[in-house]
């Protein structure tokens, strides 16, 4: 078969970045232009200042990506980017531009849904996974058991019923003084302090496999105040080590559980919360003790990137999506069969 080289173009949050993707799971190149020090300044992304930088750094990046792929837009096959979920503002940047490029140079044109860009990101660096097998989505904006059916069909099996394990992360660091984005810093963090330290709850029971992260961050707070109120220093190392553990520990046994109770012997983690050390460390270690095999992310490909996005576009392109210049950006575009 021929080869298909695909541009693809990720800008639905806080990263503006565009890759070159040769047949799915080689990657030519992978550029980043992240807005992370700008959003720091206020604790969180600011979806307006978000979409500014966006359009201020996507030609620059379109460039540099080509530039180290060594090629030239005559060297693409089809133009994939995301367009939902994320903020409308900037998914609509990338949308654009993509739909430009698509429509000057006469390529087929991909929309892509960004979960499915991060289950993706596991293709490219273990070249033997393939369908099916369990991904938990652990990002921002998303927390979901995800049953991959094939690579463009999947099931929801358990979701969220309120905060995402991502955002979780980011509150209760903003609370113990950490900034944004405060999950690698909590992850540091809690190497240093004990888990055993504080008893955070772990919302397991009644909720099938669903979860729920604001009874746990609503206990940190309540704990940083009572402290404060006693007068009494807080530790922020137990703090952190306590929360990872509640966190991770809900994470890990719904994942298990559900993989135990459907006979499946893959299982991946996708998302920026699959950085997370705590995490992979304890999927590692129930995966070793039921006989499970488990899958990550390099780190860059854990948190939003363009090559996830240009993997998920060639399978997608493979089973015949196309998107045409009506294409627009779905800001709660949902995850699921088509
Ligand atoms: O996937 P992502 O880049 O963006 C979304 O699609 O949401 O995920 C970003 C999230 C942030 O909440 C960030 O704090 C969290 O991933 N994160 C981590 C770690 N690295 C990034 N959370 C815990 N531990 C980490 N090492
Ligand atoms: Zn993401």
């Amino acid at each position: 078969m021929k080869d298909v080289t695909i541009l693809a173009i990720e800008t639905s949050c806080d990263e503006t970045s565009v890759a070159v993707v040769r047949n799915g799971r080689e990657v030519l190149a992978n550029s980043i232009s992240t807005q992370i020090p700008l959003h720091e300044l206020y604790g969180g992304v600011v979806p307006e200042i978000a979409s500014r930088m966006h359009v201020e750094k996507i030609n620059l990046v379109i460039e540099d990506a080509l530039q180290t792929a060594g090629m030239t837009f005559d060297d693409i096959d089809v133009v994939g980017v995301t367009y939902g979920p994320g903020l409308v503002g900037a998914l609509l940047v990338g949308v654009v531009a993509a739909k430009a490029i698509a429509f000057a140079k006469n390529k087929p044109l991909v929309g892509v849904h960004h979960i499915e860009g991060h289950i993706s990101a596991n293709y490219i660096e273990h070249l033997d996974l393939e369908p099916p097998f369990l991904c938990l989505v652990v990002s921002g904006g998303h927390t979901n058991l995800v049953y991959v059916e094939d690579y463009t069909n999947y099931e929801i099996m358990g979701r969220t019923r309120d905060d995402a394990a991502g955002e979780a992360y980011d509150k209760v660091a903003r609370a113990i003084g950490l900034t944004y984005p405060g999950g690698p810093k909590i992850d540091k963090l809690a190497k240093e302090g004990n888990k055993d330290a504080i008893k955070f709850p772990r919302a397991m029971k009644d909720s099938g496999y669903d979860f729920s992260f604001s009874g746990v961050k609503s206990a940190v707070l309540n704990h940083i105040n009572g402290a404060k109120m006693k007068g009494e220093e807080i530790n922020v190392a137990d703090i952190a080590a306590s929360f990872q553990a509640s966190v991770v520990d809900v994470l890990v046994e719904k994942a298990m559980q559900l993989a135990k109770k459907k006979n499946i012997d893959k299982i991946a983690l996708a998302g920026g919360v699959s950085a997370n050390q705590g995490l992979r460390s304890a999927m590692e270690a129930a995966c070793q003790k039921e006989g499970k095999k488990l899958y990550y992310p390099g780190l860059k490909l854990c948190t939003d990137n363009a090559a996830m996005i240009g993997c998920a576009a060639y399978y997608e392109y493979l089973k015949g999506t196309r998107a045409d210049m009506t294409l627009n950006a779905v800001p709660n575009l949902p995850l699921g069969k088509k």
